[in-house]
């Protein structure tokens, strides 16, 4: 297959975007880069040095001086912020409740999409997020927009918690990730959004592995 291809896989929290993005990735060997670590590194960062999350400029500042890198490693990737792993830190209750309001700040998003678009320079990626498609590169050869229920999504990440061993509350959840995704959907700068050229595809009642392969499908249509 043409190794250059572009795939941007966006859509809402729990729609199975990093899961899927990172078997595609394997599967093409391609780069996969998850974006919504990078809005979580920053997150982390402006709460560890006790900035006002809603300041832009401020959150620029520290930019300047910060370093993002994904690495790949055998259980997927690693997100080191100024050289330190912070992989789990960046999933905690208090980062996830907070990115999105980071996540609207103009100055945080022009900063991390010229950072995105730079690791995408070469093709051969598939990149995962919620402006992919829409702003990060509205050229790709393959833009996916994934969706599934709310009560589906809750479900999966509950799954997901309980599989790591965190008791949480399915309720609660999704109320949560309602709140999110409306907060992401209803900024004024990139949000959240299906670009017109995307494919969407309704993942509420497929597997993992059946995504996968539709994707794969895609690519293979897109790379020929
Ligand atoms: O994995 P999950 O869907 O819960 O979230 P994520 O992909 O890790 O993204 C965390 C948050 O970062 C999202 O809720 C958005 O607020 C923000 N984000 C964004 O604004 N643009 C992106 N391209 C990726 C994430
Ligand atoms: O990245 P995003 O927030 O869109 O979702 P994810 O973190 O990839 O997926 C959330 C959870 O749903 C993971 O535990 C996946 O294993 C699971 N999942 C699933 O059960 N069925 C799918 N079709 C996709 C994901």
């Amino acid at each position: 297959m043409n190794n250059s291809i572009r795939i941007a896989i966006d859509g809402p929290a729990g729609a199975g975007k990093s899961t899927v993005a990172k078997q595609v990735a394997d599967r093409l060997s391609y780069i996969y880069i998850d974006t919504g670590a990078m809005y979580r590194a920053v997150t982390l960062k402006a709460i560890q040095e006790g900035l006002d999350l809603h300041d832009g400029p401020a959150l620029k500042r520290m930019l300047d001086e910060t370093v993002i890198e994904l690495v790949k490693h055998e259980e997927g990737q690693a997100v080191i912020l100024d050289g330190k792993d912070v992989s789990e830190e960046i999933r905690t209750y208090e980062v996830t409740n907070n990115v999105s309001f980071v996540a609207r700040l103009a100055e945080v998003r022009l900063d991390l999409v010229r950072r995105q678009q730079l690791l995408a320079e070469k093709g051969g990626v598939v990149m995962d997020g919620r402006d992919i498609g829409t702003h990060v590169l509205p050229n790709a050869e393959l833009k996916v927009f994934l969706i599934a229920s709310a009560d589906e999504r809750a479900r999966r990440r509950y799954e997901e918690n309980n599989r790591k061993g965190f008791e949480t509350n399915l309720e609660q959840l999704k109320q949560e990730i309602l709140l999110r995704d409306k907060r992401d959907s209803e900024r004024a700068v990139a949000p959240l959004k299906k670009a017109d050229d995307a494919i969407e595809l309704d993942t509420t009642s497929m597997t993992i592995q059946d995504v996968v392969t539709r994707i794969l499908e895609l690519a293979g249509e897109r790379a020929d």
